[in-house]
């Protein structure tokens, strides 16, 4: 019969996911409640859901679609892309969700054993979608323990001392998990330094709508910029799978190459998906504007719940929908605060160390409505304190 020996040493060496680590927590704690996964409570536009009803009878929702995505969706996106991201000179691909979009562009992108950037900490998908695609020399850079901001003198550094220079650059804007953005001459400086070292950079926006006091998310653009993009979370549609890439149109034959990897693992994304996507589109920025001011509570929620680490300990909540806080220097294995969270205090997070970032952890505030945040939120403060206080006590 089959043996571990059998299997690729690339997948077999690839990080196990946290979520799935942290979905068995949450089983085996009965009644937690979860401030684990980046998910929001809502469900997508009503209007859309609707709408989207009457298509199933439609023959064409069950046949193939254009491998890069509905023309008319793709055309609202280019719209959209301009209107809203200033982007003028991207085309669109349609992907089942922004985590195949980036196993797209790993896989368009790099070879195998290329050198590769990323930030601590990091977004555990990208990081695992190296691995997994044979693409293991990973350099992962600080982030400023102020701001958590990707640091741009680092990556200056590295770029003018590596030879050849690093394959792809990748930032999360705003972060996964950091919680913050990254403001607008900085990432202007992330794509400067990119250009003239000749590497990639990778911008994924799944957040771009979930900004807080006012701040804006921007985009940049140019021929070695790749942007990525999701309705997972803006339109509630995580489980509709649908997310899409704007890559520069100028790059001649990028396109063409992209086509080849989606049509040997999606072929399309779900077309009943991209239909409810683009009725989504429809209702505008405005309907999901209005559902992440609803998380500004949360956000104050879970804050207070963390304040017993200290407030220099605390960071995030600009953007996204996070808080990652640095534990007590004692508590390194964050992975053993987590299960005893779970288990005395019945509410999950996730461990920084699952980001590169050891003693630490990451708390999401969007899964949950405020009235099951506040609970959420009172268990955790509870732990906390007992935690700073005494110890992980049994
Ligand atoms: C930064 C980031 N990128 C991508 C994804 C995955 O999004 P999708 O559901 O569109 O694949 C997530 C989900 O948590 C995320 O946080």
């Amino acid at each position: 019969m089959s043996s571990y020996g059998m299997l690729a040493r690339r997948v077999v060496e690839t990080e196990t996911p946290v979520m799935v680590q942290i979905q068995e927590l949450i089983r085996g704690a009965g009644d937690a409640m979860s401030l684990a996964q980046g998910v929001v409570y809502w469900q997508p536009p009503k209007q859309a859901l609707e709408k989207v009803k009457d298509l199933v009878w439609e023959p064409s929702v069950s046949r193939y679609g254009a491998d890069d995505g509905l023309p008319e969706l793709r055309e609202a996106l280019v719209e959209k892309l301009r209107q809203e991201n200033k982007l003028y000179k991207s085309s669109v691909m349609v992907t089942a969700g922004a985590n195949q979009a980036f196993v797209n562009l790993v896989l368009t992108l790099c070879d195998a054993g290329d050198l590769v950037v990323m930030f601590a900490p990091y977004y555990f998908n990208a990081y695992m979608s190296f691995q997994m695609t044979g693409v293991t020399n990973i350099l992962v850079g600080p982030s400023n323990p102020k701001t958590l901001h990707p640091d741009a003198d680092w990556l200056e550094k590295i770029l003018l001392e590596t030879k050849p220079a690093p394959k792809v650059v990748t930032v999360v804007n705003p972060g996964n998990p950091s919680g913050t953005y990254i403001p607008e001459p900085l990432l202007k400086r992330f794509a400067d330094l990119c250009r003239n070292a000749g590497s990639w950079l990778v911008v994924d926006n799944t957040y771009e709508y979930f900004m807080y006091d006012g701040l804006k998310h921007t985009c940049v653009e140019g021929d070695h910029i790749v942007n990525i993009f999701s309705f997972s979370k803006a339109y509630g549609m995580m489980g509709w799978r649908v997310g899409y890439i704007a890559y520069p149109s100028n790059v001649e034959g990028l396109g063409a190459q992209l086509l080849k990897v989606q049509d040997n693992i999606p072929i399309c994304a779900s077309i009943f998906s991209q239909h409810l996507a683009l009725y989504s589109l429809e209702m505008g920025p405005e309907w999901v504007t209005k559902q992440v001011k609803s998380l500004v509570i949360n956000r104050s929620l879970i804050m207070d719940a963390l304040s017993p680490l200290g407030k220099d300990s605390v960071k995030g909540g600009e953007g996204a929908i996070y808080l990652f806080a640095k534990l007590p220097d004692k508590y390194h294995d964050d992975f053993e605060v987590v299960r005893w969270l779970a288990r005395k205090h019945r509410v999950v997070v996730i461990p920084g160390s699952a980001c590169g970032t050891p003693g630490s952890l990451r708390v999401s505030f969007g899964g949950l409505r405020e009235d099951e945040t506040q609970i959420a939120a009172g268990r955790l403060k509870k732990g906390i304190e007992e935690l700073v206080r005494d110890g992980m006590l049994q």
